[in-house]
């Protein structure tokens, strides 16, 4: 077992992920140095992280193209992210943050473009490390669709989905999301940031640092 830990951070489109993922990274980042841990948090996102798996996230976010070579562009941008950046870290005993991992594959790829057992095939193969925490912050599809009406980012090409292929992801991420076990810690979004910001830093004391220390033994 590796001695850091691996988080990741799932979430519907405009849950407040990079808010909270700042968030996390600084409380964490607090909780080591008060523990007297030379160990560090570093964040990186899926797909993206390398110079090789940010080049096939250009490609993916805007680029025309069938489900099959979108579901095999994100596994091999994710294995790259994994190879390089993420088990070297958390081999030393860093924590490692990733704004999405697989279970984003799950709701966009297998519910949303309907690939289940070609994305459980892919998974069987590719054998992605499981996070050992994840947040999922859950929002109505109604509200995730006000914020990002709202939102000043240039749109990609999952932006512009229609309105059966976002719901298709809304719905399946709730659903595979439900099936995990105690990794998943599910957050209401529709809190307010400073209240779900509590709830991480609660499950950080409560559950993250006991399991670093235990790892650090
Ligand atoms: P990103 O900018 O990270 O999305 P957001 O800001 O909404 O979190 O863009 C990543 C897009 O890729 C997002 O729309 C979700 C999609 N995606 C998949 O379709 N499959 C995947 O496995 C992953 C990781 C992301």
């Amino acid at each position: 077992m590796h001695k850091g830990l691996f988080i990741s951070v799932e979430g519907h489109d405009g849950s407040g992920k990079t808010t909270q993922i700042n968030v996390l990274q600084s409380y964490l980042a607090e909780a080591l140095n008060t523990l007297g841990l030379k160990s560090g948090v570093v964040t990186t996102r899926d797909p993206g992280g390398t110079e090789f798996s940010e080049e096939i996230r250009k490609i993916l976010l805007n680029s025309d193209m069938c489900s099959w070579s979108e579901l095999l562009l994100f596994a091999a941008a994710r294995k790259q992210l994994e190879t390089e950046v993420i088990l070297p870290r958390i081999e030393t005993g860093h924590i490692v943050i990733s704004d999405r991992w697989f279970d984003s594959t799950y709701a966009y790829q297998a519910y949303g473009r309907e690939l289940m057992s070609e994305v459980e095939e892919i998974m069987h193969v590719v054998k992605p490390i499981v996070p050992d925490f994840t947040f999922f912050l859950s929002l109505p599809l109604i509200d995730s669709m006000d914020r990002i009406t709202l939102r000043n980012e240039t749109a990609d090409r999952f932006d512009h989905a229609d309105l059966e292929f976002k719901t298709k992801v809304h719905n399946g991420f709730i659903e595979h999301m439900s099936k995990q076990d105690q990794r998943v810690l599910h957050i209401d979004a529709t809190q307010s940031i400073e209240e779900v910001s509590v709830q991480i830093k609660q499950h950080v004391d409560e559950q993250i640092i006991p399991a670093l220390k235990k790892r650090m033994q």
